[in-house]
Order: C-alpha cells, then sequence, then structure tokens
C-alpha cells in the first residue's frame, strides 16, 4: 500500500484508552489502535471484550484482536457494526503473554504464516482493511530462521507494523532495526516499532525504506511526541494532561489513574 510516512500511537493495555487516543491523535498521531482483544470474546459478546474495542470518536482507529477460530471470527464480523473512526482491524501476532502463546497465539502467531494468512483473509472478504503487529517470533532461533519474513511474505496484509524483538528480549534490549530493513526488502509496507523517540531515529527509519513509526512508551510521558517528532508546535505539556482529564470525565473507559502515575524511570520495566 502506498501511503505518506504514518506516525503511530502503539496499542497499550490498560493504559491507551479512547481519549489518549483522541489526544494523540489531536497532537501529532495519524493512526490509532485499540488495546489487544480476543476476537472469540467478541464472538460471545464478552462485555469487557466488546468494551474495550468502544470508539467514542472519529479519530482514526484500527482495532486489534487476536484468536485463531476461524468460525468465530465470521461470527464476530457478522455482527461487527463499524463506528466513527474505525478504520479496520490489526492483528495481533506480538503478545509475549504465556497465557496467550501456550494457546498458539499472540507472539507464537509468527510461525503460523497459513493460519495466519487464512485469518486475514477473512477480515478481507468482510470488506475491511487488515493490518498485522508482530515481533520478530518467540526465540532468536525462530528469528533467526526468518520465521518473521516467511509470515510478511505469505500474508496479505495492509501493513506490517514490525516490533523489532523476539518473545523473550525485555524492553532493556535494544530491539533489532537490522531486522527492519530485511522487512523492508520483502517490498511490503512496514512500519517500525521499539525505541523510537528521537527525530534520529525517524529520519532512519524513512532512510531504511520504513512507511512509519509506531510509538509506545515514550508517549506515555509525552503525548506531544508526535508533534515534536513532526516539527509542529505544542502547547505546553500540562495543558495537554488537563484537556486529556477533562475527556475522560466523559467517558467510559478510564485508565487514567495508571497512566498519569507513570514516570520516565518506570518506561523500561512496563511489560506488554
Ligand atoms: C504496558 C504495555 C501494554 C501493551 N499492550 C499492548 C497491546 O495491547 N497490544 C499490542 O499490540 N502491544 C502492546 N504493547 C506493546 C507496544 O504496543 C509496543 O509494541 C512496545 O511497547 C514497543 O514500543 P515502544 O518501545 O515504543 O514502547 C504493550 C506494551 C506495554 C509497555
Amino acid at each position: 500500500m502506498q501511503m505518506n510516512f504514518q506516525y503511530m500511537l502503539a496499542p497499550m493495555e490498560k493504559l491507551v484508552d479512547a481519549s489518549f487516543r483522541t489526544i494523540c491523535h489531536k497532537y501529532g498521531a495519524d493512526l490509532t489502535f485499540t488495546e489487544l482483544v480476543r476476537f472469540e470474546g467478541l464472538a460471545k459478546g464478552n462485555n469487557s471484550a466488546v468494551k474495550r474495542i468502544r470508539l467514542c470518536d472519529d479519530t482514526p482507529t484500527y482495532i486489534q484482536f487476536m484468536g485463531k477460530i476461524e468460525d468465530k471470527l465470521e461470527k464476530f464480523l457478522n455482527k461487527f457494526e463499524p463506528s466513527n473512526g474505525f478504520l479496520g482491524f490489526n492483528f495481533n501476532l506480538g503478545c509475549p503473554s504465556q497465557n496467550y502463546t501456550n494457546q498458539g497465539v499472540g507472539c507464537a502467531m509468527v510461525k503460523r504464516p497459513t493460519k495466519t494468512a487464512r485469518l486475514v483473509d477473512i477480515v478481507k472478504d468482510f470488506g475491511y482493511a487488515v493490518n498485522v503487529k508482530m515481533r520478530l517470533g518467540m526465540t532468536k532461533k525462530e528469528k533467526e530462521d526468518k520465521l518473521f519474513i516467511k509470515l510478511i511474505e505469505k500474508v496479505n496484509a495492509d501493513f506490517f507494523v514490525v516490533h523489532a524483538r523476539y518473545r523473550s528480549e525485555s524492553y532493556r534490549k535494544e530491539p533489532d532495526w537490522k531486522a527492519l530493513e530485511e522487512c523492508v526488502n520483502t517490498s511490503k509496507s512496514i512500519i517500525a516499532n521499539g525505541n523510537i523517540e528521537t527525530k534520529d531515529h525517524v529520519t532512519f527509519m524513512k532512510e531504511i525504506g520504513c512507511d512509519g513509526v509506531m510509538i509506545g512508551r515514550p508517549v506515555l510521558i509525552n503525548p506531544l511526541i508526535f508533534a515534536e517528532l513532526r516539527g509542529i508546535s505544542t502547547p505546553l505539556l500540562d495543558e495537554v494532561w488537563k484537556e486529556y482529564l477533562e475527556l475522560v470525565n466523559s467517558r467510559e473507559m478510564n485508565y487514567s489513574k495508571r497512566l498519569l502515575s507513570i514516570e520516565k524511570n518506570d518506561l523500561k520495566n512496563l511489560k506488554g
């Protein structure tokens, strides 16, 4: 897919709510994503799953889900009604949690390109845009075997957000940006993710041919980072947090307590 270089706000479970997405979009994020949810739960009408994918305004948003049972995906899509702001779906192939990987989903899906391709095609058949967010596999060995490249080649998604770490790598370890260059060489549309926070980082990602960057943890303490990276003038950060809280008070989904307690030193210890 041909597109302008995109700035994306990363999904972050129990931190990035609809209000935070609205604020980040207002101050420079082109695209946002809802947090992880199982489509099997959505198919069942599970309340907390349904709540997590609720969109509150026209902020451009992809709904993120994971899962493996084709019938359940079809069941959910049959009853799904897009609302304002909905752009399409994002498949999570990056979640490192053992709860999921033991069931063959999340990060464990990177080694299941045929299954993933089938699921992506189902979403396309319903007429929705679909993209993938992934890691480099479960283990160093999977990464070395280039399973992530096989997946990108086989799956017909609009773009691939690549968090350049394999599952067991902690956020303290540097992501492997060389692997991003290999992803770009597939000629698919690649969005870089993992420790991107300066203009130099963005310039590097542009130079190697990525179509955009996705930013997660740095946004939690500075929702103006997208505007700063784009060179757009910004209001004071305090004003923006105030604006966020005003919005939160008018909405149901509210992670502000946890979000506002995060400090710079905490970022390396967050898990997700
Ligand atoms: C607390 C937390 C929750 C996360 N939840 C999700 C999630 O629901 N879905 C997802 O795809 N990634 C999730 N992630 C991963 C981020 O989207 C992103 O890939 C990761 O933080 C690396 O980007 P960064 O270095 O810019 O933070 C989470 C990360 C953290 C720290």
